[in-house]
């Protein structure tokens, strides 16, 4: 067989679903798959503008949804399942955050931070998991950390998110090791600054925080768009096999020092 080995990173006829693809980073997400040859599933609560990037793609299913309301994750795989009849492929990526002082920040926001950030995630995990073990094909799950998952910040005050994003890199770990024999992998996806709407205007567009971002990145600069289609690919595919319950920082070196 002539060696391809650009070959396991390809997606055809394979169902992804992808949270938050409304804009910012899940929207490339979903281009990206798309371009590999993946059906992509695009949920977030604004129709409207999932409904512009599934437009934007070969091969793609819009699914209007709230992941902060309970049961919202497992009606997601319904619906992909109800569509495509399969789902392969699980991007955990909707997310909030909103900077406020530990002091002033209520529990019902802290909760609600987690409900997008960890408990919808999990449920979407199990759900989808459930779906690639009975169709004995297996399937891949990767979940959108942050680097506060790797190391508090404090400057920029996220306990909530913090907390979230903790524990969703060591949920990670403990579903790929529960079900590292079953052929569903969970791997992490850990970026540092990106330009989106949640960073809009907070780290980006303001010089005095576009300077303190380059002074306290080893790299010197926030990443470009195009800079997580690798590790996501990576993770996504057949080119990481062997791959399970690993984080891939792709942040500049904000967390190696
Ligand atoms: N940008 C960065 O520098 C950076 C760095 C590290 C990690 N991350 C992580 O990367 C992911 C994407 O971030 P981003 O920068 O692209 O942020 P963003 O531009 O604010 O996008 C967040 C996405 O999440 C969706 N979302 C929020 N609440 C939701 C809910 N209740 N139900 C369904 N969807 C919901 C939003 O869609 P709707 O509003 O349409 O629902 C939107 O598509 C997040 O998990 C974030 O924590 C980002």
């Amino acid at each position: 067989m002539p060696l391809d080995p650009l070959l396991p990173f390809r997606l055809d006829g394979k169902v992804a679903i992808v949270t938050g693809a409304s804009g910012g980073l899940g929207a490339r997400f979903a281009r990206v798959l798309d371009a590999v040859g993946a059906h992509v599933v695009l949920a977030a609560r604004r129709l409207d503008r999932i409904t512009a990037v599934a437009s934007e793609c070969r091969e793609a299913f819009a699914v209007q949804c709230d992941l902060a309301e309970p049961g919202a994750a497992s009606d997601l795989v319904a619906a992909a399942l109800d569509h495509y009849g399969r789902v392969d492929v699980v991007v955990n990526n909707a997310g909030v955050s909103e900077p406020i002082d530990a002091f002033d920040e209520t529990t019902d926001k802290f909760a609600h931070t987690l409900a997008v950030n960890l408990v919808a995630p999990f449920e979407l995990a199990r759900e989808a998991a459930r779906a690639m073990v009975a169709a004995g094909e297996g399937g891949s799950i990767v979940n959108i950390a942050s680097l506060w998952g790797m190391v508090g910040v404090g400057q920029i005050p996220e306990a909530g998110y913090a907390a979230s994003k903790g524990g969703l890199i060591n949920l990670t770990r403990e579903l790929a090791a529960q079900w590292a024999r079953t052929g569903v992998r969970v791997n992490t996806l850990a970026p540092g600054w990106f330009r989106s709407e949640m960073t809009e205007g907070r780290m980006f567009g303001d010089e005095r925080s576009e300077k303190w971002l380059r002074q306290r990145t080893p790299m010197g600069r926030g990443g470009e768009p195009h800079e997580l289609d690798g590790a996501l690919l990576f993770l996504a595919s057949d080119a990481s096999t062997f791959v399970t319950g690993s984080i891939v920082c792709v942040d500049g070196g904000w967390t190696a020092v």
